[in-house]
């Protein structure tokens, strides 16, 4: 079994690179990756050089280097992690997240296509249904929720999801897709908010929160969502979406409180920025369909993924201070410099 995984130099497609190799003895991974400043070959580091495992640098949306990768690769599946993941981002330029995320999807799937690929495995996310009224705690995402996307990133990855049902139903292409919540844990990169807060407040630096926090998210840790994943591939019905998440929904505010409490650092760094144009209010997943259909709940709570994300910042701080001190520090003096 041969799988390429793109976007494996990211957060989610490393962890699922990792979590494969270690459920899956025999299998092949190959990883497509464009190195953009999300994705860090370092990451990938512990892999690099086992028989099971290959990097390629490439851009999903150059046809014919991806095409000259299936050639070689003949991969039984494609499991599509590579995108423009960041919201805040897409609000200053939305032009690369249409490149990438829907352009680049059509291009895979085309190559999916032309060499008979098993599986095409689209990685969606929760936001592509809009947001949830914060007052109606009874409200959740199923995968009948119509889309309703508030930001170019959730646009585009909307778009994305059309197209990919489309391939399945004009051209008979096997796919499926996965709507997961937000995911932290090891490798997440340090302008989302979990690792963000966790790198300034070993900083003592200030904890920028947009508008009053009340903002919640449904967090899972990201080893759950890999296991979702390799469940969809070998046993979801094609054509069908998948909602991941794990009934964890905590406010922004409440968030950035834990990670002070478990670094033993003062509130008194929490400081109340300017909040995100159009900013969701509330996501929140009715994971029932992929419990029911494929026994799938998730494993981690949150108390302990949170320890080990901590614990994993703390361990390995040379991984992200790297990242901090590059290209990412424009990026962060451009948001936040004013604080
Ligand atoms: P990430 O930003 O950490 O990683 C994205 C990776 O894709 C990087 O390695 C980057 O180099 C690569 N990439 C970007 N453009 C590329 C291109 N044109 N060609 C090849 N590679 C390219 O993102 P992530 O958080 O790991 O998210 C992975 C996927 O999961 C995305 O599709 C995202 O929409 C989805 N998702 C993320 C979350 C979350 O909480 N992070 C939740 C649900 C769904
Ligand atoms: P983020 O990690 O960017 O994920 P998403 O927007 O895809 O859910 O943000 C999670 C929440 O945290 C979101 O409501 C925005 C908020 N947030 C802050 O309050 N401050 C920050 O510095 C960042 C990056 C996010």
């Amino acid at each position: 079994m041969t799988i390429i995984v793109t976007g494996g130099a990211g957060f989610i497609g490393s962890n699922f690179i990792f979590y494969m190799l270690k459920e899956h003895p025999g299998y092949r991974l190959v990883c497509l990756d464009k190195l953009t400043y999300a994705g860090n070959l370092s990451t990938l580091e512990s892999v690099l050089g086992r028989d099971d495992f290959r990097f390629v640098r490439a851009d999903i949306c150059d046809r014919e280097a991806v095409e000259r990768l299936f050639a070689e690769e003949k991969p039984d599946m494609v499991v599509n992690f590579a995108a423009e993941s960041h919201v805040d981002r897409s609000i200053e330029n939305p032009g690369i997240f249409l490149e990438t995320n829907i352009l680049g999807t059509s291009v895979l799937m085309d190559a999916c296509r032309k060499y008979g690929v098993q599986r095409y495995h689209q990685v969606s996310t929760d936001e592509v249904y809009g947001d949830l009224p914060l007052d109606r705690p009874d409200l959740f995402f199923t995968e009948e929720t119509p889309l309703h996307t508030s930001s170019p990133y959730s646009s585009s990855k909307a778009g994305a999801d059309l197209l990919v049902l489309a391939y399945c139903r004009t051209y008979g292409l096997p796919v499926t897709i996965s709507r997961c919540s937000n995911n932290y844990g090891p490798y997440h990169f340090p302008e989302k908010l979990i690792p963000l807060m966790i790198a300034n407040a070993l900083a003592n630096k200030p904890l920028p929160v947009y508008g009053e926090g009340l903002n919640v998210r449904d967090w899972l840790y990201v080893e759950d969502h890999c296991r979702a994943i390799d469940l969809i591939i070998h046993k979801g019905r094609v054509g069908e979406v998948y909602n991941v998440g794990g009934h964890n929904e905590k406010q922004n505010i409440e968030i950035v409180k834990i990670i002070c409490r478990e670094l033993d650092r003062s509130e008194e760094l929490i400081v109340h920025v300017e909040d995100r144009k159009g900013h969701d209010r509330r996501y929140a997943i009715d994971p029932a369909k992929i419990h029911r259909e494929l026994g799938w709940l998730p494993e981690t709570k949150f108390e302990d993924g949170i320890k080990k994300t901590v614990r994993w910042y703390l361990d390995n701080q040379k991984w992200w201070q790297e990242i901090i001190s590059g290209e990412y520090q424009q990026y962060y003096e451009k948001m936040y410099g004013g604080i």
